[in-house]
């Protein structure tokens, strides 16, 4: 496993396990086994959460993760995938999300919440429906017109618009307003989906970005709008909470971002307020390589520790021997996803223990 490779940069503390908390600015998680952000499509018809993400996100926060990061949750409606995603620009939003993290946080969980731009892979089906995350929604069909940086589509999505210098200002805009709204409604740590082929990706890669003006070209243009979105965040965003980056580490194709590049993003992030690297890679375009060995993107978490920036990540982690391994030698902390949708309990279970010292006391009389 990719996970054993990872030389670690600086000496594991022995007494570290997934288990044991972690400190983020003024945020102590109390433990370093969290819930990966996933997509529920499921908002109301204004973008607000509804009973199935209080059902959803309650029973994994009562199931012994020390952090839930709700899902890719939009900044502006033009910033959406789907027409059923979470957003954060409206006072409606604001109030059903305030319910939502109160809910995590009265079952013992700690509330965090994914910020997304969607850009060109923007006004998509939902997976479960008959036109699916490949396939174009029309403006005629409720969908709407993408942006990106450049008029290159994702697969079979709509041909973005190229967007102006106006459309960067105002979606930065969108970002402070939305990381202000996320404080408001009570959440303690925020993410962004800044991987996946996700806006900021698409103006980090070269393979998406082909602007000639001061947002592309060379390294320095095409970090632009990456660190700009990582300001606009940290100035609506407190300075006690802390800002967690879902960022692409190298996009697995010739002439795409490199882990060189992502060096250089990383430690200028730090500066400008990055608590923690969530390590992602490839995804900006169908042909990238997935990764499928669990953990397989830990490989790279050496080379920003090294710089001093704690890291996560995510990928196939179905066992809790899996923890262990990569906690604390490759990385500080683990966001497990798609075994979590299968049984809220997982981490829970995972723990091992004594139930009644570890399970909620409600469920005591079942061991
Ligand atoms: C149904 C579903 C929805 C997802 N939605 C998001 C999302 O909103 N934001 C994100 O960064 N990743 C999203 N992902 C990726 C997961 O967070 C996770 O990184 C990925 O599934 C790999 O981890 P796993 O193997 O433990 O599931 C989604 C994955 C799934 C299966």
């Amino acid at each position: 496993m990719a996970i054993t490779s990872a030389a670690p940069d600086r000496p594991a503390d022995a007494k570290t396990t997934p288990w044991t908390s972690i400190r983020l600015r003024e945020l102590t998680l109390p433990n370093r086994v969290w819930l990966s952000p996933m997509c529920q499509y499921s908002a109301d018809e204004y973008g607000a959460p509804t009973e199935w993400h209080l059902a959803h996100y309650g029973a994994r926060a009562a199931g012994g993760v020390g952090m839930v990061m709700v899902e890719c949750t939009a900044v502006a409606p033009d910033m959406r995938t789907t027409a059923r995603d979470l957003g954060l620009w409206s006072e409606h939003q604001v109030g059903a999300h305030r319910r939502l993290a109160g809910l995590i946080s009265s079952v013992g969980s700690v509330p965090a919440v994914q910020l997304g731009i969607a850009g060109r892979k923007s006004s998509h089906g939902v997976p479960w429906d008959n036109t699916g995350t490949r396939h174009p929604v029309a403006p005629a069909a409720g969908g709407w017109q993408p942006l990106a940086p450049s008029p290159l589509p994702f697969s079979g999505l709509a041909t973005p618009r190229s967007m102006t210098a106006d459309d960067i200002d105002r979606v930065l805009g969108d970002l402070e307003r939305a990381a202000r709204n996320a404080h408001r409604a009570g959440y303690q740590a925020l993410g962004l989906q800044a991987s996946n082929g996700y806006l900021f990706h698409q103006f980090l890669s070269p393979l998406a970005n082909q602007r000639t003006d001061a947002w592309g070209g060379d390294l320095e243009g095409r970090l632009r709008f990456p660190l700009a979105v990582v300001s606009a965040l940290r100035a609506g965003w407190p300075a006690e909470k802390p800002l967690l980056i879902r960022a692409p580490v190298s996009d697995l194709l010739d002439g795409g971002v490199t882990a060189d590049d992502a060096e250089i993003l990383v430690a200028r992030m730090a500066q400008l307020g990055v608590d923690l690297l969530d390590i992602n890679s490839g995804a900006l375009v169908p042909e990238a390589p997935r990764p499928t060995e669990p953990l397989e993107n830990a490989r790279f978490a050496h080379r920003f520790r090294r710089l001093g920036v704690p890291t996560a990540t995510s990928g196939s982690v179905t066992e809790a021997h899996q923890l262990h391994r990569a906690i604390p030698e490759s990385v500080d902390a683990l966001f497990i996803g798609r075994a979590m949708l299968r049984d809220p309990y997982w981490a829970l279970r995972a723990r091992g223990g004594r139930p009644t010292e570890v399970w909620p006391k409600q469920y005591h009389r079942a061991f």
